[in-house]
């Protein structure tokens, strides 16, 4: 199935999309991060708002300029990440989680630099950060795609992912490969989906971000009941 999006497909329909990593402070010079360029949900944000959605991007700490016409608000924590999200969703919007959002933070943050000692190791102790995608999948109305980033069983994990979470659509990305996935301009997605409670699968891609955004946008279209 073919469906072509114009300037006009998503209008009426409100988009927010998660992007890039979340950093979690250990000091006032230190942070935990995860790995992500932002690229993908970027290109998602580009060109969801190109198809007339209102689009809001929730953006941990990237060096990407904001598509046009695109309302992006930067954050930096998980926790900063889930109240901009829960400040911004409606109940009928669509929810894209492409964000690396780190599971951990530092239990405690140091407010001055923290100094070596002599020789000695460090252990920083780490608390669970909340899910967002979770969240509002479990809180809202919202339709979500969530993202899972592998390195083995990709397609179970990826599976099982999106029955935990209790979302329609997962997109899974093979992050042990060195041609598709972070930092590249490239991916390829593995997207599972339910529909008539069936669970179904098509491949995007290998193809530019911006392409595979596209392709993927249309597949959301076309499954999410409107
Ligand atoms: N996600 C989120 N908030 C978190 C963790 C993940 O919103 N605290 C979202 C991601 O943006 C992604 C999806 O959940 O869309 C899956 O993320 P992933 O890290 O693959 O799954 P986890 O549930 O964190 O499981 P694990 O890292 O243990 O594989
Ligand atoms: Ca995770």
């Amino acid at each position: 199935t073919v469906h072509f999006l114009n300037a006009k497909s998503l209008q009426g329909q409100h988009w927010v999309v998660t992007a890039g990593p979340t950093v979690e402070a250990i000091d006032p010079v230190r942070y935990l991060a995860n790995r992500s360029s932002g690229k993908m949900g970027y290109a998602i944000a580009e060109m969801a708002s190109k198809a007339g959605a209102e689009v809001t991007l929730v953006s941990g700490p990237v060096s990407l300029d904001v598509p046009f016409g695109v309302n992006c608000f930067k954050v930096e924590s998980a926790e900063a990440m889930l109240r901009k999200v829960q400040e911004t969703l409606r109940d009928d919007s669509v929810f894209v989680a492409c964000a690396a959002v780190a599971d951990y933070k530092p239990k405690t943050v140091a407010t001055e630099k923290m100094k070596k000692s002599g020789d000695e190791g460090l252990t920083i102790e780490l608390s669970q950060n909340p899910d967002i995608l979770k969240w509002v999948a479990g809180e809202t109305s919202a339709f979500c795609v969530g993202f899972a980033a592998e390195t083995q069983n990709v397609s179970d994990y990826a599976k099982s992912k999106m029955e935990r979470k209790g979302i329609t659509m997962i997109c899974a990305n093979d992050v042990s490969r060195d041609d598709i996935g972070f930092s590249c301009d490239h991916n390829e997605l593995l997207v599972f989906y339910r529909e008539q409670n069936i669970t179904k699968e098509q491949r995007i891609g290998p193809a530019s971000k911006v392409k595979v955004a596209e392709q993927l946008i249309e597949l959301i279209h076309q499954v999410r009941p409107s």
